[in-house]
């Protein structure tokens, strides 16, 4: 099932199996060319895709335009999620997902200044209610940098790249000057086997510009206010953090229960929520061959009993 723009949905079947299994109105927070949306309409559900890239959003509207009424795009962030269904006058939703990160047709755009490998301008923005990392770099000191690297990044070289790239602020212009002065800050020896020196340092960037843990964190704090009984909060995500906060969010709604031995109900909660992912899920050999990005791909997904 391939995207126009080339961006493949990650782990479809298992998305489509958790949120597609009886009709249901779902919003996707990460609408993107709206692969996964695709296959849940197909499934007879309704979806709101919300995206904060007008890009994506224009291309996805494009392609499920045959759904008609069933399918209804919305340029935001899935951060303020629970104020967009009140826009919409939707109380509750019986599933939502977010599949997190950015769409190959972001990081193909060269003008989007996501990739270190064509040359474009320091920008990484998701949309326009973001940063762009020219406004970072010239914001931050190194003290903040090199915070924004090792936390976002796990980048090891974290001092030695922040005291390059602002060495050399002004003269850098485009994602391959940075992608450059980035990996010469790296001893030879110590890059890293298999991707290139300044992917960390460049996700790093992408992460801190666009805010995306803080949307991720109040997304999951929402959580409880948007889904009806039976309802499906579905997560992917690409990156170690992401997923810790993940599963620390669902593992505490899914919490075991806390009520003091012999009471007749369960008054703490515990009964109203259940984990449909005991282990995170990952994708199997095969479709990580067809679709590489879907290499770190982690799933979980929480049910309102
Ligand atoms: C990995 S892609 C989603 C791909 C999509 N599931 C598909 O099958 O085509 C992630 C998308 O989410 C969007 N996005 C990331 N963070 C967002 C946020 N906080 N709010 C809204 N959209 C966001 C990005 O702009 C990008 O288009």
């Amino acid at each position: 099932m391939s995207t126009p723009g080339g961006h493949l949905p990650v782990l479809p079947d298992r998305v489509a199996g958790l949120l597609a299994d009886v009709p249901r109105l779902v919003v996707d927070g990460t609408l993107g060319l709206g692969g996964h949306s695709e296959r849940l309409l197909e499934a007879g559900d309704r979806v709101i895709g919300i995206d904060r890239d007008p890009r994506a959003l224009a291309r996805a509207r494009e392609r499920l335009a045959r759904f008609g009424d069933a399918f209804t795009a919305v340029q935001g962030n899935f951060r303020n999620v629970r104020a967009i269904l009140d826009e919409f006058g939707v109380e509750r939703v019986d599933g939502v997902l977010v599949d997190l990160g950015v769409s190959s047709l972001q990081l193909d755009t060269a003008e989007r200044g996501f990739s270190f490998r064509l040359p474009g301008p320091l920008d990484m923005r998701m949309g326009p209610d973001a940063e762009s990392v020219r406004e970072l770099l010239d914001r931050v000191d190194e003290a903040e940098l090199r915070r924004i690297l090792y936390e976002w990044g796990e980048e090891r070289w974290a001092p030695k790249i922040a005291k390059a790239i602002l060495a050399n602020s002004d003269r850098l212009e485009t994602t391959t000057d940075l992608a450059r002065v980035v990996a010469e800050a790296i001893p030879r020896g110590a890059w890293p086997k298999g991707i290139h020196p300044a992917t960390r340092t460049f996700q790093a960037l992408r992460i801190a510009v666009n805010d995306e843990m803080g949307a991720l964190e109040e997304f999951l704090e929402a959580i409880p206010s948007l889904l009806a009984k039976g309802g499906r909060a579905v997560v992917i995500s690409f990156h170690s953090l992401e997923d810790r906060a993940v599963k620390r969010a669902f593992a505490e709604l899914a919490h075991p229960c806390r009520c003091p031995p012999g009471l007749p109900i369960c008054g703490c909660g515990a009964a109203e929520w259940k984990l449909l992912t005991r282990k995170v899920v990952r994708p199997d050999e095969e479709e990580v061959s067809r679709n590489p990005r879907a290499r770190s791909a982690r799933l979980r997904a929480v049910e309102r009993l």
